[in-house]
Protein backbone atom coordinates (compact mmCIF):
# COMPACT_ATOMS: atom_id res chain seq x y z
CA UNK A 1 0.00 0.00 0.00
CA UNK A 2 1.19 3.38 -0.93
CA UNK A 3 1.73 6.31 2.00
CA UNK A 4 0.44 10.20 0.78
CA UNK A 5 2.95 12.66 1.58
CA UNK A 6 2.49 16.39 0.38
CA UNK A 7 5.31 18.33 -0.06
CA UNK A 8 4.91 20.96 2.76
CA UNK A 9 3.28 24.16 2.01
CA UNK A 10 4.87 27.35 2.68
CA UNK A 11 4.86 28.97 5.64
CA UNK A 12 2.85 31.85 6.74
CA UNK A 13 4.32 35.38 4.80
CA UNK A 14 6.15 33.19 2.50
CA UNK A 15 5.18 32.56 -0.71
CA UNK A 16 5.89 29.40 -3.36
CA UNK A 17 6.68 29.61 -6.85
CA UNK A 18 5.88 26.00 -7.33
CA UNK A 19 3.86 23.53 -5.28
CA UNK A 20 3.33 19.72 -5.73
CA UNK A 21 0.42 18.06 -4.24
CA UNK A 22 -1.36 14.28 -4.17
CA UNK A 23 -5.03 14.20 -5.17
CA UNK A 24 -6.30 11.42 -3.59
CA UNK A 25 -9.35 9.17 -5.03
CA UNK A 26 -12.25 8.71 -3.28
CA UNK A 27 -14.38 6.10 -2.81
CA UNK A 28 -18.47 5.39 -1.90
CA UNK A 29 -18.38 3.07 0.86
CA UNK A 30 -22.07 3.53 0.88
CA UNK A 31 -24.35 5.35 -1.50
CA UNK A 32 -28.19 6.24 -1.10
CA UNK A 33 -30.00 8.29 -3.49
CA UNK A 34 -32.42 10.09 -1.78
CA UNK A 35 -34.76 12.15 -4.76
CA UNK A 36 -34.43 14.22 -7.48
CA UNK A 37 -34.30 17.70 -7.85
CA UNK A 38 -35.75 19.63 -10.36
CA UNK A 39 -32.28 20.65 -11.63
CA UNK A 40 -31.86 17.12 -12.70
CA UNK A 41 -29.40 16.32 -10.01
CA UNK A 42 -29.45 13.47 -7.54
CA UNK A 43 -29.93 14.18 -3.73
CA UNK A 44 -27.81 11.54 -2.09
CA UNK A 45 -26.35 10.40 1.41
CA UNK A 46 -22.66 8.67 1.21
CA UNK A 47 -20.30 7.59 3.10
CA UNK A 48 -16.98 8.47 0.86
CA UNK A 49 -13.60 8.11 2.00
CA UNK A 50 -10.21 9.30 0.36
CA UNK A 51 -7.70 6.70 -0.90
CA UNK A 52 -4.10 5.59 -1.09
CA UNK A 53 -4.27 5.53 -4.82
CA UNK A 54 -3.72 9.09 -6.11
CA UNK A 55 -2.61 11.68 -9.29
CA UNK A 56 0.12 13.72 -8.43
CA UNK A 57 -0.60 17.70 -9.41
CA UNK A 58 2.46 19.78 -9.85
CA UNK A 59 1.54 23.81 -10.28
CA UNK A 60 4.42 26.22 -11.22
CA UNK A 61 3.62 29.83 -11.57
CA UNK A 62 3.87 31.14 -15.31
CA UNK A 63 2.67 33.29 -17.43
CA UNK A 64 0.08 31.82 -19.39
CA UNK A 65 -2.24 28.63 -17.85
CA UNK A 66 -1.62 25.60 -19.22
CA UNK A 67 -3.00 21.58 -18.02
CA UNK A 68 -1.32 18.59 -19.36
CA UNK A 69 -1.14 14.90 -18.52
CA UNK A 70 2.03 13.74 -20.01
CA UNK A 71 1.13 10.14 -22.07
CA UNK A 72 -2.67 10.99 -22.27
CA UNK A 73 -5.06 12.73 -24.74
CA UNK A 74 -6.93 15.02 -22.12
CA UNK A 75 -9.66 17.50 -23.51
CA UNK A 76 -8.87 20.95 -23.29
CA UNK A 77 -10.88 24.01 -22.87
CA UNK A 78 -14.03 24.04 -20.53
CA UNK A 79 -14.41 20.22 -21.01
CA UNK A 80 -11.14 19.82 -18.66
CA UNK A 81 -12.19 20.05 -15.03
CA UNK A 82 -8.52 21.17 -14.28
CA UNK A 83 -8.20 23.76 -16.63
CA UNK A 84 -12.23 24.51 -15.33
CA UNK A 85 -10.75 24.99 -11.55
CA UNK A 86 -7.60 27.35 -12.55
CA UNK A 87 -9.60 29.37 -14.57
CA UNK A 88 -12.71 29.88 -11.72
CA UNK A 89 -9.49 30.26 -8.95
CA UNK A 90 -7.91 33.16 -11.07
CA UNK A 91 -11.61 34.74 -11.89
CA UNK A 92 -12.16 34.92 -7.64
CA UNK A 93 -8.76 36.23 -7.23
CA UNK A 94 -9.13 39.14 -9.60
CA UNK A 95 -5.37 38.05 -10.91
CA UNK A 96 -4.54 37.24 -14.63
CA UNK A 97 -4.51 33.52 -15.84
CA UNK A 98 -1.23 31.89 -15.39
CA UNK A 99 0.15 28.91 -14.01
CA UNK A 100 1.73 25.51 -15.76
CA UNK A 101 0.24 22.57 -14.11
CA UNK A 102 0.80 19.12 -15.06
CA UNK A 103 -1.19 16.37 -13.77
CA UNK A 104 0.75 12.47 -13.55
CA UNK A 105 -2.34 10.29 -13.90
CA UNK A 106 -2.90 7.00 -11.83
CA UNK A 107 -6.37 7.15 -10.87
CA UNK A 108 -8.39 5.98 -13.95
CA UNK A 109 -11.37 7.51 -15.49
CA UNK A 110 -15.11 6.75 -15.59
CA UNK A 111 -14.63 4.49 -12.49
CA UNK A 112 -16.55 7.11 -9.68
CA UNK A 113 -13.31 7.10 -8.11
CA UNK A 114 -13.48 10.85 -8.22
CA UNK A 115 -10.13 11.13 -10.21
CA UNK A 116 -11.07 14.80 -11.80
CA UNK A 117 -12.77 16.03 -8.82
CA UNK A 118 -9.40 14.95 -7.24
CA UNK A 119 -7.22 16.95 -9.51
CA UNK A 120 -9.58 20.03 -9.84
CA UNK A 121 -9.61 20.07 -5.89
CA UNK A 122 -5.50 19.94 -5.87
CA UNK A 123 -5.71 22.42 -8.37
CA UNK A 124 -7.58 24.70 -6.04
CA UNK A 125 -5.18 23.72 -2.52
CA UNK A 126 -2.17 24.68 -5.49
CA UNK A 127 -3.01 27.57 -6.49
CA UNK A 128 -3.73 28.82 -2.65
CA UNK A 129 -0.43 27.59 -1.93
CA UNK A 130 1.10 29.74 -4.66
CA UNK A 131 -0.91 32.59 -4.94
CA UNK A 132 -1.69 33.00 -1.14
CA UNK A 133 -5.45 33.05 -0.66
CA UNK A 134 -8.65 33.20 -0.79
CA UNK A 135 -9.18 31.32 2.11
CA UNK A 136 -11.01 27.96 2.88
CA UNK A 137 -14.27 29.60 3.09
CA UNK A 138 -13.95 31.02 -0.62
CA UNK A 139 -11.88 28.01 -1.94
CA UNK A 140 -15.43 25.54 -1.23
CA UNK A 141 -17.35 27.81 -2.50
CA UNK A 142 -15.56 27.86 -5.46
CA UNK A 143 -15.70 23.85 -5.47
CA UNK A 144 -19.21 23.48 -4.89
CA UNK A 145 -19.42 25.05 -8.17
CA UNK A 146 -17.05 23.09 -10.08
CA UNK A 147 -18.88 19.18 -9.25
CA UNK A 148 -20.58 17.37 -6.92
CA UNK A 149 -17.29 15.43 -5.39
CA UNK A 150 -15.32 18.48 -5.45
CA UNK A 151 -15.82 19.90 -1.97
CA UNK A 152 -15.46 16.07 -0.50
CA UNK A 153 -11.81 16.04 -2.16
CA UNK A 154 -10.75 19.31 -0.86
CA UNK A 155 -11.33 18.32 3.03
CA UNK A 156 -9.92 14.70 2.14
CA UNK A 157 -11.26 13.46 5.51
CA UNK A 158 -13.62 10.78 5.40
CA UNK A 159 -16.90 12.39 5.68
CA UNK A 160 -20.92 11.45 5.71
CA UNK A 161 -21.97 13.44 2.61
CA UNK A 162 -25.99 14.91 2.03
CA UNK A 163 -26.92 17.51 -0.34
CA UNK A 164 -26.05 16.76 -3.88
CA UNK A 165 -22.71 15.40 -1.97
CA UNK A 166 -21.55 19.31 -1.11
CA UNK A 167 -22.38 18.50 2.69
CA UNK A 168 -19.95 17.29 4.30
CA UNK A 169 -19.93 15.92 7.77
CA UNK A 170 -16.60 14.47 8.91
CA UNK A 171 -16.26 11.62 10.58
CA UNK A 172 -13.50 9.59 12.19
CA UNK A 173 -13.01 6.57 10.27
CA UNK A 174 -9.86 4.15 10.97
CA UNK A 175 -7.34 2.80 7.96
CA UNK A 176 -9.03 -0.32 6.17
CA UNK A 177 -7.36 -2.37 3.71
CA UNK A 178 -9.17 -2.49 0.55
CA UNK A 179 -8.63 -4.30 -3.08
CA UNK A 180 -10.14 -2.08 -5.43
CA UNK A 181 -10.45 -3.62 -9.19
CA UNK A 182 -11.80 -2.29 -12.64
CA UNK A 183 -13.31 -4.12 -15.61
CA UNK A 184 -11.73 -3.02 -18.90
CA UNK A 185 -15.21 -0.70 -19.78
CA UNK A 186 -16.17 2.30 -18.37
CA UNK A 187 -19.35 4.48 -16.93
CA UNK A 188 -20.86 8.05 -17.32
CA UNK A 189 -22.10 9.57 -14.46
CA UNK A 190 -24.74 11.66 -15.68
CA UNK A 191 -25.62 8.26 -17.91
CA UNK A 192 -25.96 5.98 -14.81
CA UNK A 193 -28.17 8.43 -12.86
CA UNK A 194 -30.16 8.78 -16.15
CA UNK A 195 -30.44 4.31 -16.09
CA UNK A 196 -31.31 4.86 -12.31
CA UNK A 197 -34.01 7.57 -13.29
CA UNK A 198 -35.60 5.04 -15.75
CA UNK A 199 -35.72 1.74 -13.54
CA UNK A 200 -38.34 1.19 -11.02
CA UNK A 201 -37.81 0.51 -7.63
CA UNK A 202 -39.25 -3.31 -8.28
CA UNK A 203 -36.60 -3.19 -11.50
CA UNK A 204 -33.21 -2.59 -9.13
CA UNK A 205 -34.13 -4.82 -6.36
CA UNK A 206 -34.55 -7.47 -9.56
CA UNK A 207 -31.22 -6.89 -10.84
CA UNK A 208 -29.54 -7.10 -7.30
CA UNK A 209 -31.31 -10.63 -6.54
CA UNK A 210 -30.49 -11.50 -10.19
CA UNK A 211 -26.76 -10.44 -10.17
CA UNK A 212 -26.77 -12.51 -6.52
CA UNK A 213 -27.94 -15.64 -7.95
CA UNK A 214 -25.57 -15.79 -11.10
CA UNK A 215 -22.58 -15.06 -9.11
CA UNK A 216 -21.57 -17.65 -7.04
CA UNK A 217 -18.88 -16.43 -4.97
CA UNK A 218 -21.30 -13.51 -4.48
CA UNK A 219 -24.23 -15.65 -3.37
CA UNK A 220 -21.01 -17.49 -0.93
CA UNK A 221 -20.79 -14.12 0.77
CA UNK A 222 -24.37 -13.14 0.89
CA UNK A 223 -24.69 -16.40 2.49
CA UNK A 224 -21.89 -16.16 5.03
CA UNK A 225 -23.08 -12.87 6.33
CA UNK A 226 -27.17 -13.36 5.79
CA UNK A 227 -27.61 -11.65 9.15
CA UNK A 228 -26.45 -8.17 7.88
CA UNK A 229 -28.79 -6.05 6.02
CA UNK A 230 -27.25 -3.60 3.46
CA UNK A 231 -27.25 -0.30 5.54
CA UNK A 232 -28.20 3.12 5.14
CA UNK A 233 -25.43 5.56 4.58
CA UNK A 234 -26.20 7.25 8.48
CA UNK A 235 -25.94 3.61 9.79
CA UNK A 236 -22.77 3.08 7.73
CA UNK A 237 -21.51 6.73 9.23
CA UNK A 238 -22.44 5.61 12.76
CA UNK A 239 -20.90 2.24 12.23
CA UNK A 240 -17.19 3.63 11.12
CA UNK A 241 -18.04 6.43 14.25
CA UNK A 242 -18.20 3.98 16.49
CA UNK A 243 -15.32 1.65 15.52
CA UNK A 244 -17.83 -1.21 14.63
CA UNK A 245 -16.96 -2.21 11.38
CA UNK A 246 -17.46 -5.58 12.08
CA UNK A 247 -21.34 -4.32 11.48
CA UNK A 248 -20.11 -3.92 7.49
CA UNK A 249 -20.61 -7.27 5.88
CA UNK A 250 -21.72 -8.46 2.37
CA UNK A 251 -22.82 -6.83 -0.29
CA UNK A 252 -22.54 -2.90 0.66
CA UNK A 253 -25.34 -0.53 -0.22
CA UNK A 254 -24.42 1.44 -3.46
CA UNK A 255 -28.50 2.44 -5.06
CA UNK A 256 -26.60 3.34 -8.48
CA UNK A 257 -25.46 -0.44 -8.58
CA UNK A 258 -28.68 -1.80 -10.34
CA UNK A 259 -28.65 1.18 -13.15
CA UNK A 260 -24.61 0.65 -13.46
CA UNK A 261 -25.09 -3.42 -13.39
CA UNK A 262 -28.33 -2.95 -16.53
CA UNK A 263 -25.57 -0.55 -18.60
CA UNK A 264 -22.75 -2.81 -18.04
CA UNK A 265 -23.53 -6.36 -16.55
CA UNK A 266 -19.16 -6.91 -16.78
CA UNK A 267 -19.80 -5.10 -13.15
CA UNK A 268 -20.91 -7.95 -11.76
CA UNK A 269 -18.37 -9.79 -12.50
CA UNK A 270 -15.45 -7.84 -11.15
CA UNK A 271 -17.71 -8.16 -8.10
CA UNK A 272 -17.72 -11.87 -7.97
CA UNK A 273 -14.09 -11.56 -8.85
CA UNK A 274 -13.38 -9.63 -5.56
CA UNK A 275 -15.85 -12.40 -3.87
CA UNK A 276 -13.49 -15.24 -4.70
CA UNK A 277 -10.94 -14.74 -1.63
CA UNK A 278 -13.87 -14.19 0.69
CA UNK A 279 -13.59 -10.41 1.55
CA UNK A 280 -15.55 -9.32 4.39
CA UNK A 281 -17.64 -6.96 2.20
CA UNK A 282 -17.55 -5.80 -1.23
CA UNK A 283 -19.50 -2.76 -2.93
CA UNK A 284 -19.18 -0.69 -5.82
CA UNK A 285 -17.96 3.02 -6.06
CA UNK A 286 -19.86 6.18 -7.12
CA UNK A 287 -21.43 5.39 -10.41
CA UNK A 288 -18.71 2.41 -11.15
CA UNK A 289 -17.50 0.46 -13.04
CA UNK A 290 -14.77 0.47 -10.40
CA UNK A 291 -15.60 -1.97 -6.98
CA UNK A 292 -13.82 -2.52 -3.79
CA UNK A 293 -13.22 -5.35 -1.46
CA UNK A 294 -13.09 -4.29 2.41
CA UNK A 295 -10.87 -7.18 4.27
CA UNK A 296 -9.44 -7.62 7.50
CA UNK A 297 -5.80 -6.75 6.87
CA UNK A 298 -3.00 -6.09 4.11
CA UNK A 299 -2.28 -9.77 4.09
CA UNK A 300 -5.67 -10.56 3.65
CA UNK A 301 -6.11 -8.26 0.99
CA UNK A 302 -3.20 -9.34 -0.64
CA UNK A 303 -4.45 -12.77 -1.05
CA UNK A 304 -8.33 -11.41 -2.02
CA UNK A 305 -6.62 -9.36 -4.80
CA UNK A 306 -4.39 -12.29 -5.90
CA UNK A 307 -7.67 -14.78 -6.21
CA UNK A 308 -9.98 -12.07 -7.74
CA UNK A 309 -7.08 -11.72 -10.60
CA UNK A 310 -7.14 -15.61 -10.81
CA UNK A 311 -10.67 -15.73 -11.31
CA UNK A 312 -10.78 -12.57 -13.42
CA UNK A 313 -7.85 -11.64 -15.56
CA UNK A 314 -9.37 -10.07 -17.61
CA UNK A 315 -9.75 -6.72 -14.93
CA UNK A 316 -8.18 -3.68 -16.01
CA UNK A 317 -6.92 -2.69 -12.56
CA UNK A 318 -6.32 -4.61 -9.24
CA UNK A 319 -4.60 -3.35 -6.54
CA UNK A 320 -4.09 -3.37 -2.75
CA UNK A 321 -4.97 0.41 -1.73
CA UNK A 322 -5.80 1.98 2.25
CA UNK A 323 -8.78 3.85 2.35
CA UNK A 324 -8.04 6.48 5.02
CA UNK A 325 -4.43 6.29 4.58
CA UNK A 326 -2.58 7.04 8.06
CA UNK A 327 -1.26 10.60 8.05
CA UNK A 328 2.47 10.80 7.47
CA UNK A 329 4.25 11.94 9.99
CA UNK A 330 7.05 14.96 7.75
CA UNK A 331 9.14 15.41 10.49
CA UNK A 332 9.87 10.94 11.02
O1 LIG B 1 -21.26 17.34 -10.37
P1 LIG B 1 -20.67 16.42 -11.39
O2 LIG B 1 -20.17 17.18 -12.60
O3 LIG B 1 -19.67 15.47 -10.85
O4 LIG B 1 -21.88 15.51 -11.89
C1 LIG B 1 -21.90 14.89 -13.15
C2 LIG B 1 -23.33 14.51 -13.48
O5 LIG B 1 -23.76 13.44 -12.62
C3 LIG B 1 -24.34 15.60 -13.31
O6 LIG B 1 -24.47 16.38 -14.46
C4 LIG B 1 -25.62 14.83 -13.03
O7 LIG B 1 -26.16 14.34 -14.25
C5 LIG B 1 -25.13 13.61 -12.27
N1 LIG B 1 -25.23 13.80 -10.81
C6 LIG B 1 -26.49 13.74 -10.22
N2 LIG B 1 -26.60 13.89 -8.87
C7 LIG B 1 -25.52 14.06 -8.09
C8 LIG B 1 -24.22 14.09 -8.66
C9 LIG B 1 -24.12 13.97 -10.03
O8 LIG B 1 -27.51 13.58 -10.90
N3 LIG B 1 -25.67 14.18 -6.77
Amino acid sequence: MTELQQQPLPLQGERALSATLWAPAKINFCLEVRGRRPDGYHELATVMMPLSLADRVALAQSDKLTVTCPGLDIPGGEENIALRAARRFFEAVGLPEGARITIKKQIPAEAGLGGGSADAAAVLRGLQALYGGPDDGALRDLAVGLGADVPFCLRGHPALCTGIGENLRCIPAPALALVLAKGPEGLSTPEVFGRYDGLSAGEREGILQKLVEEHPNLNNLKSKYAEFKQKTADETARDLFDGSTAELRGLLRNDLLAPALSLRPGVGTTLDALCAGEPLAVGMSGAGTACFAFCRDAAHAEAVRRQALAACPGLALCLCVSANPAPVDPFA
